[in-house]
C-alpha cells in the first residue's frame, strides 16, 4: 500500500511547502562512462526531487542506471553534467564527503561487500561511530549497537565473534540495517536491499524498513527491478529505462495507467510469488 504519511506536496509539485528545501533535487543529472566505442551513457539527463520524509522508488530493468544513480545522491560517484543537490545545496558543497554520509547511508544489493572479511561483524558496527562528530562513550557505543541488533532481530549473543562470512546473506543484510539504525541518517538509500532473501525474509525487511522510515523519520530512496515492491512501499515511482525516467508519479496512478510500455512490461514481469505475498491483486493486472 502507497504510503500516504509523506510531506505536504505543493500544488503545483514544485515545492516542498514552506520554502523547505528538497533533500534531493537533480537537474538534468548525467553520468557517462568510457570513450568512444566504450562509451556508455549509464545515466541520461534525469529529472528528481525529493521531498523530505518522503519514499521514492526507482524500477527499471538490469543496467538501466539504477545503482548509477544511487552512487551519485550518495556522492561515491560524480556526475558528468547537470546538478545534484542535496537540502539545497551543491551536493559536493562540502570539502569532507563524511559529512553527506552522515545524512545520507546505504543499503547495497551485496552486503558482503559493504563488511571487511577480516573484522567481526560486532567490531565493524562500533566503527560505525567513527562517522559521528563527537564519539559516545565505549559503554554507550555497546548499548547502541545491542538497541540496533534487536530493533533487526537479531540477539546480540548470535554475532559474538563472528565474521561476515559466518552469516547468511539474509542475516548480513539485516546486519547492514542495524548499522542505519545506528547512524540514524536522515536519508537511507536502498538498492535492491532485499535481492539475497526469501520471500518471508523478504517481507520482514520490508517491515523493518517502514519502521526505520517511522523511528528515524527517514527519506527513503528504495531501487529495485520489481514493481511490486516498488508499489508496496513507495509514495513516488520513478520508472527507469536506458538512463532516462519514463514515467513518474504515485504508485496508483502509475501502475492503474501505465504511460510507458517499460512500465506496462514490469507489471507484466512481477512473479507470481509476490501477488500470493501481497494477498491481493497488483494494479495494472486483469
Ligand atoms: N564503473 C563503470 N564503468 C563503466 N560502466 C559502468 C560502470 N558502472 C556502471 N556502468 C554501466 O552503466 C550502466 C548502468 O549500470 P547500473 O549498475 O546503474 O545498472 P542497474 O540498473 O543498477 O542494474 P542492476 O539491476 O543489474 O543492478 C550499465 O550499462 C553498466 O554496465
Ligand atoms: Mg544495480
Amino acid at each position: 500500500m502507497p504510503n500516504d504519511t509523506g510531506p505536504q506536496r505543493g500544488q503545483d509539485g514544485s515545492s516542498n511547502g514552506g520554502g523547505v528545501p528538497y533533500k534531493f533535487e537533480a537537474h538534468q543529472l548525467t553520468r557517462v562512462f568510457g570513450h568512444g566505442k566504450r562509451r556508455v551513457v549509464a545515466v541520461d539527463g534525469v529529472d528528481l526531487k525529493v521531498r523530505d520524509r518522503e519514499i521514492i522508488s526507482i524500477v527499471g530493468q538490469s543496467g538501466c542506471g539504477k545503482t548509477v544513480l544511487a552512487k551519485m545522491l550518495l556522492r561515491l560517484e560524480r556526475p558528468s553534467s547537470g546538478t545534484l543537490s542535496f537540502d539545497g545545496m551543491p551536493i559536493d558543497a562540502q570539502r569532507d564527503p563524511r559529512a553527506h554520509w552522515r545524512r545520507v547511508q546505504a543499503v547495497f544489493q551485496d552486503p558482503f561487500s559493504a563488511f571487511n572479511q577480516f573484522f567481526t561483524i560486532r567490531s565493524q558496527l562500533e566503527s560505525a561511530f567513527r562517522l559521528f562528530e563527537t564519539r559516545p562513550a565505549p559503554s554507550e557505543i555497546v548499548d547502541r549497537v545491542d538497541h540496533a541488533l534487536l530493533a533487526v532481530n537479531i540477539k546480540p549473543k548470535e554475532i559474538e565473534g563472528k565474521y561476515p562470512f559466518e552469516l547468511s546473506g539474509g542475516q548480513m543484510q539485516r546486519m547492514l540495517l542495524a548499522r542505519i539504525f545506528i547512524l540514524r541518517p536522515q536519508v537511507l538509500i536502498a538498492d535492491e536491499p532485499t535481492s539475497m532473501v526469501d520471500a518471508c525474509s523478504r517481507a520482514s525487511i520490508l517491515d523493518y524498513l517502514m519502521k526505520l522510515k517511522d523511528e528515524l523519520k527517514m527519506t527513503i530512496v528504495f531501487v529495485t527491478h520489481d514493481i511490486g515492491l516498488a508499489y508496496y512501499v513507495s509514495d513516488t515511482m520513478y520508472i527507469m529505462h536506458q538512463g532516462r525516467f519514463a514515467e513518474h508519479g504515485p504508485p496508483d496512478d502509475v501502475t492503474l495507467s501505465p504511460k510507458s510500455p517499460i512500465t506496462q512490461q514490469l507489471l507484466a514481469d512481477i512473479p507470481d510469488v509476490h501477488r500470493d505475498w501481497l494477498g491481493r491483486d497488483l494494479p495494472g493486472q486483469t
